[in-house]
């Protein structure tokens, strides 16, 4: 199984993903700013795997601190939670792990600083497994989506790389195929920074699954075509109306799939989704640098000063989506909102293929 982070010998472990596909390289990260750069410069991306990494990066820090008490310790972890916080403010998971590890923290406070640091690893190396058992799960309820022969169009990489293995909105084709479905994939090359061309179509060829990269703006004449039977893409965060913000150009992918009439799956861990929030509007948009648009690989496609605006990802208004699939099912997207709010039993909101 592909693996995009591992916590190894006291080092946090990261597969480089900026050099894929020509490369397979790893990072040994040995202190916090390494973990955090790496998040920033998109060595490792991806929703769950940057929670993950941050989770990773506080307990790597927390590793080599002497602190008298519970109170000093926490004052020195205090700066590498903002820093990690800070890195990319779009995936509501870096909040989500920072904040499962502040949780920790406090109920054991009385345990003592040695004992603290090796909960820190066991949490995020606990985070981490269970996203793989969150992805699988959801490949089982995604795959009831997807018929034989089906074709899967997918936007950006949810996949292993973006995860802790599996992937979200891959997990569905690999369980489909894993129950003895034929399925295909469409990979959008996703600009600017060709996560679609680069990394999805790498990991699934190296997981045997059939794929064919398409330029962005190729999707919506194959769906006019009947090329594409289904659209799965992830999430960076969902909110409680079941507005989705991902990669940008997903919206287009939606807008276009309910034209042609083709069902629009998000793969969600409850990870990625903000009960907190309650429109898309609210999500905070990252905005990256200039340089990823007006060139490629490093090369300059652009004339110099012109202007530029790179906004990461987009929201897709719950409209659009047919069902969010997650670990407890899949759900129609408004139906999100009473799940968190009443405590309605799964079972009564799930939705059959
Ligand atoms: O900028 P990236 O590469 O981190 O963007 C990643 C995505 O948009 C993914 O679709 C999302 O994080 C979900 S990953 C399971």
């Amino acid at each position: 199984m592909i693996k995009s982070i591992e916590w190894a010998d006291d080092r946090v472990r990261i597969l480089d993903q900026s050099r894929l596909p020509h490369e397979v390289s790893y990072i040994e990260c040995t202190d916090y700013r390494m973990v955090a750069d790496a998040i920033k410069t998109l060595k490792i991306r991806g929703a769950p795997a940057i929670g993950i990494a941050a989770a990773m990066g506080v307990a790597l820090h927390a590793q080599g601190l002497k602190a008298a008490d519970y109170e000093e310790f926490m004052a020195s972890l205090g700066p590498v939670i903002d820093t990690m916080l800070s890195t990319r403010p779009t995936a509501v998971n870096i909040r989500w792990a920072m904040e499962r590890l502040k949780t920790l923290l406090d109920e054991n406070r009385h345990e003592g600083i040695e004992a603290l640091k090796r909960l820190l690893v066991d949490e995020a190396e606990a985070i981490l497994a269970e996203d793989i058992a969150v992805n699988r799960a959801i490949g089982t309820w995604g795959a009831e989506f997807i018929r034989d022969g089906a074709t899967v169009l997918t936007h950006c990489n949810a996949g292993a790389l973006a995860t802790g293995g599996y992937g979200t909105a891959t997990a569905p084709i690999l369980v489909a195929m894993e129950q003895g479905k034929e399925v295909r994939v469409i990979a959008d090359e996703t600009r600017p920074v060709l996560q679609g061309a680069r990394l999805t179509t790498w990991e699934l060829m190296q997981s045997g699954v059939p794929v064919t990269l398409i330029t962005d703006n190729s999707a919506g004449a194959l769906m006019r075509k009947g090329a594409i039977d289904l659209c799965i893409v992830g999430t960076d965060r969902t909110v409680r109306n079941g507005d989705v913000a991902n990669k940008i150009g997903t919206y287009s992918v939606a807008v276009l799939a309910r034209e042609n009439g083709v069902p629009f799956y998000v793969a969600a861990p409850f990870s990625s989704i903000d009960f907190t929030l309650s429109s898309g509007e609210e999500i905070p948009i990252e905005e990256r640098p200039a340089e990823e648009v007006t060139h490629v690989c490093g090369c300059r496609i652009a004339p110099e000063g012109v202007g530029v605006v790179n906004m990461a990802f987009d929201v897709t208004p719950a409209r659009y989506i047919t069902a969010i699939i997650t670990e407890k099912g899949a759900f129609r997207p408004e139906d999100l909102k009473k799940l968190a709010e009443t405590g309605t039993d799964p079972s009564e909101l799930r939705l059959k293929s």
